[in-house]
């Protein structure tokens, strides 16, 4: 791999492999060694033309940990709000000799373009790119899946394990969510068998080559799949509004025919484990009780981030071919 631009890029060895490696990463922090040397003197930019919490973040941490240096570029506050254009951007990163590129940009395909354009010689991982893809979320969504799926809990899942015979339904705004792109095309590597729930007007076109089933019932769905793991998308209503689209149906019949609420959670198989990409509305597509219940790995989720990142710097920057200092 020299880039990570799409969930659809990689093979189930790759993607195994990941995760297998984001366990090691995950070891190190349990073992409270705090700073691998692996990155030392590497330079990781996390360019970020769109607003983000977790992503920024959990990358940030993930390559200090690896003890690399982190330049936080945020296109606010930059000479892009000048009319600055992403080949410049690239140019002026590429002069100051940085070693790995993060990007998050609003355009679907700016990650693509950047890692294949020449203006830029070196890794470049894809943070979320418009509606189009998010591979390291739906890597730790996958990561902590697999965990819940093979230990029942939180612990290490045994090395090499896939998620063949998982049953996972993702509900809610799959029109604009690259969540739910990356984590269909990853789980389904993986072995497992996905169900997408929404509304008519919030599913794309062209899905018959999407490799899940597509409901329109929640309730039905929830039956039918008895699932391992309910993924809650958060509704975007800022990309509704920026296209002109409306919200339909209303928030009220959204969260009553959509939401997770106490009702669905109490309904839900035993094992399963609820999940959510964040950031979320809380009470419009899941309830304050889903969110917060025992069953919830939404916080697990952003832990289990900054491991999978790790891991994604590791093996791109580093090949992983150096001996990552202190991973048993
Ligand atoms: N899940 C996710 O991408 O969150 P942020 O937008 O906060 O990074």
């Amino acid at each position: 791999m020299r880039h990570l631009l799409s969930a659809a890029d990689l093979t189930l060895d790759e993607a195994v492999g990941v995760l297998d490696t984001a366990e090691a990463m995950a070891a190190t922090q349990h073992r409270m060694i705090k700073k691998l040397p692996t990155l030392r003197g590497r330079t990781v930019v996390n360019l970020f033309f769109e607003d983000s919490t977790r992503t920024r973040i959990s990358f940030e941490a993930a390559a200090k940990r690896l003890s690399a240096d982190v330049i936080n570029f945020s296109a606010k506050g930059s000479s892009v709000s000048k009319g600055e254009s992403l080949k410049d951007t690239a140019l002026t990163l590429q002069a100051m000799g940085v070693d790995g590129v993060v990007i998050r940009h609003h355009d679907s395909g700016a990650p693509h373009r950047l890692a294949h354009s020449g203006w830029i010689d070196v890794p470049v991982l894809n943070a979320g790119d418009g509606t189009h893809q998010h591979p390291t979320q739906a890597l730790l969504d996958a990561f902590t899946m697999r965990r819940h799926l093979t230990t029942g809990g939180d612990a290490p899942a045994p090395e090499g394990s896939s998620l063949e015979g998982a049953s996972v339904v993702i509900v809610g705004d799959v029109l604009h969510s690259r969540v739910a792109r990356s984590d269909v095309q990853l789980l389904h590597t993986l072995g497992a068998k996905v169900t997408l729930v929404a509304p008519p007007t919030l599913l794309p076109v062209g899905m018959e080559s999407w490799p899940c089933t597509v409901s329109y019932d929640l309730d039905a769905a929830l039956d039918e799949a008895r699932p391992d793991a309910v993924m809650m998308l958060r509704v975007q209503r800022e990309r509704m509004s920026s296209a002109g689209g409306g919200f339909f149906p209303s928030p009220q019949e959204y969260h009553r025919l959509y939401g997770l609420d106490g009702a669905r959670l109490a309904r839900l198989p035993e094992r399963a484990i609820v999940m959510h990409p964040g950031p979320m509305n809380r009470g419009l597509e899941i309830s304050a009780e889903a969110a917060d219940s025992s069953r919830s790995t939404i916080v697990q989720q952003v832990a289990n981030g900054v491991s999978v990142r790790m891991a994604v710097l590791y093996l791109l920057l580093a090949g992983g071919e150096e001996t990552p200092g202190g991973i048993s």
